[in-house]
């Protein structure tokens, strides 16, 4: 684990884009984390594409997670969130992104978007935040190690928080997110300090998804001062 404790949130969002240009050449599939955590990365990221510094072109996306049974034009939804933020700023082909479906059949969504994993995967980067009750996408406490992606009952301090327009979500599981090559998890703001230091220090097991990442041989945690506040 290489944990990279930076003075605020912007120099925490210069590491994470110094770690995401160093592999980003080598990198074919990238995985996708939304939240406000990634809004200054993706915006610098985009910055780095229209100069021509990096290119994300013949790169396949996936992306972790998108409430369940929302449109896709809902300002909820993970999608469009993504469209604002990257998607329309940079020159990822539209046919190479990859969401898990929303709107359909539940069963059709899960069964497809495992088997388009199956296919494209394993991810060579994969971007994460982390939920302030420690879930990873919405692996929320609870969820196995061997997780893959299905529908979940979001829990009452995401909902609280998120104040989401479903109470379900569809997500990645943590088996995939376990077997990318490499994780870049980026945590910022006093809210999130509890959640990384039981990542960080606390027992591993289901109560707290992200201890899980601990087993990873190839992670990269970008705090702030705030989110590390915590850390022993
Ligand atoms: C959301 C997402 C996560 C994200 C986390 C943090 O609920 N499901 O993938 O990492 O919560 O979001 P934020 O960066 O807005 O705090």
């Amino acid at each position: 684990m290489k944990l990279y404790i930076e003075e605020n949130q912007d120099t925490a969002t210069g590491r994470a884009l110094d770690i995401f240009r160093k592999r980003i050449e080598t990198v074919k599939v990238l995985g996708l984390a939304t939240g406000n955590t990634f809004v200054s990365l993706y915006s610098r990221i985009s910055e780095d594409c229209s100069k021509k510094r990096i290119s994300l072109k013949g790169i396949t996306t996936f992306n972790l997670d998108e409430y369940f049974g929302i449109d896709e034009a809902s300002e909820y939804s993970f999608r469009r969130f993504m469209e604002e933020h990257l998607f329309n700023n940079v020159d990822l082909d539209p046919a190479d992104i990859n969401f898990p479906d929303s709107s359909g059949d539940r069963a059709i969504a899960v069964k497809s978007y495992n088997k388009l994993l199956d296919e494209n995967g394993p991810i060579d980067l994969q971007l994460l935040g982390i939920g302030v009750n420690g879930h990873i996408a919405f692996n929320e406490p609870g969820s196995s190690m061997d997780s893959r992606t299905r529908v979940v009952e979001l829990s009452e301090s995401t909902i609280k928080r998120n104040k989401p327009p479903s109470n379900r979500a569809i997500t990645m599981g943590l088996t995939d997110i376990l077997n990318s090559r490499t994780l870049l998890l980026m945590a910022t703001g006093k809210d999130k300090a509890q959640a990384v230091s039981e990542m960080v220090n606390g027992e591993v097991g289901a109560w707290c998804p992200a201890s899980y990442l601990r087993s990873h041989t190839e992670i990269y945690i970008v705090l702030d001062r705030d989110a590390a506040s915590l850390i022993r």
